[in-house]
């Protein structure tokens, strides 16, 4: 008999990179997918078509009734939590539903695996986040943050997986469970939500190029993130419950760059050469080529409290894990704009 994993989140973009992953490596995989979604759904449909393999469980993150039942009936050795409300825009309008899901579901998962009997049996991942680092107190320009910097989470999002990073590793303290944190930074590709930033900005290139749309507006150009590519993440998180001993690892790349590099990036993967003029709100980007306005900024997207840079110091997980990338900052810009070229064609 092979491992069973369980896995939360399968919708979003890590989950399906790790359902794949874990029937390669020969797991029976188990999936959690929210209760009320109708089988007609797309979301739905798409697990039940790309990924057969997936053997799925219908529960929420917020029903620790039906947690606990998925885990009684599945019995799993790992359980991967992804779940989550991952937005940091949409936290700031919906903080009470994001610190219900994002953080206090962490606490229903580990209370489910405890309730179900398999605390001393099954190893826990737990998704937690850069956000959780917050920008202000950067003081490594050179390094980055690593598993040991402090912690100053700028929106209500971070400040709710700061809570499920917290109870995990007290539940690893207090019951000696298996249970582990992946302090993720941004990673990206083809299963990106639309809502996110690279995934807007590739969607909007190849429609642009394609004729299908005039323009993209975005909020911040300025602020920085350390980006990878997703399918190189999701080994890490498997990696990380291998080890003998459960414990917290950055995953990063160790590089940082603007939201306007990106832009200039996959622009010029289709052939469009920007050129930034004008400043703060008023900023444009225009197609060197025809002077046309392909880029201009929109109020609407900032935040509230911004995240200004994010740098990952992968040392650790490098070290430790043996963890590897295949994919480099251009790599991820190319592999998103070809996907969506071909998509939007
Ligand atoms: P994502 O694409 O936003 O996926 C989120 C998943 O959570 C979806 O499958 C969603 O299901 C599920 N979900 C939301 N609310 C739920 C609920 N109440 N009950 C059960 N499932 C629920 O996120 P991602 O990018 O794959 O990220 C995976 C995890 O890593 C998240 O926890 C995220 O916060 C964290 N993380 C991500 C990054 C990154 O750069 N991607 C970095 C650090 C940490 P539906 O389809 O039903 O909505
Ligand atoms: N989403 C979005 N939309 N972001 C924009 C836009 C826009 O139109 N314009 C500028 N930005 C800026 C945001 O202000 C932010 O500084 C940056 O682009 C990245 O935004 P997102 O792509 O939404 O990602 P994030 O960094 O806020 O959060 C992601 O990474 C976290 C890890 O650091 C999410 O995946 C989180 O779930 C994850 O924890």
């Amino acid at each position: 008999m092979g491992k069973k994993a369980l896995i939360t989140g399968v919708t979003g973009q890590d989950g399906g990179h790790l359902a794949k992953l874990l029937h390669e490596k020969g797991y029976d995989v188990y999936a959690v997918i929210r209760g009320q979604m109708e089988a007609s759904h797309p979301r739905y449909q798409e697990v039940k078509e790309k990924m057969p393999y997936v053997n799925l469980v219908m529960a929420d993150l917020l029903d620790l009734s039906a947690l606990t039942r998925a885990m009684q009936q599945i019995q799993p050795d790992e359980v991967y939590n992804l779940a989550a409300i991952s937005h940091v825009g949409y936290s700031f309008r919906d903080p009470v539903l994001v610190a219900d899901v994002t953080g206090k579901g962490v606490l229903n998962m580990l209370e489910a695996i405890r309730l179900a009997g398999l605390e001393k049996t099954a190893r826990f991942y737990q998704a937690s986040t850069s956000e959780m680092f917050g920008g202000l107190d950067y003081n490594r320009p050179d390094k980055g943050y690593d598993e040991d910097a402090a912690f100053h989470p700028r929106s209500p999002y971070g400040v709710a997986k700061l809570y499920g990073h917290w109870i995990t590793k007290n539940y690893r303290e207090s019951y000696d469970m298996h249970a582990s944190c992946g302090i993720l930074f941004n990673h990206e590709g083809e299963r990106r939500g639309p809502e996110f930033v690279t995934r807007k900005i590739s969607k909007a290139v190849a429609r642009i190029k394609l004729g299908k749309q005039d323009k993209l507006e975005l909020g911040n150009l300025d602020s920085k993130r350390d980006w990878g590519y997703a399918g190189d993440y999701v080994e890490g998180m498997w990696r990380m419950l291998q080890q003998d001993q459960p414990g917290d690892y950055v995953l990063a790349t160790g590089e940082t760059h603007t939201i306007r590099e990106f832009c200039e990036i996959a622009f010029k993967e289709v052939g469009i050469d920007l050129e930034w003029q004008g400043s703060d709100v008023d900023e444009i980007g225009v197609d060197k080529a025809t002077g046309k306005t392909v880029l201009s900024i929109n109020p609407e997207f900032f935040r509230p409290a911004e995240v200004d840079i994010l740098l990952g110091d992968p040392t650790k997980a490098e070290t430790v894990l043996g963890w590897e990338r295949q994919v480099d900052f251009p790599g991820l810009v190319k592999l998103m704009v070809e996907h969506d070229l071909n998509l939007e064609a």
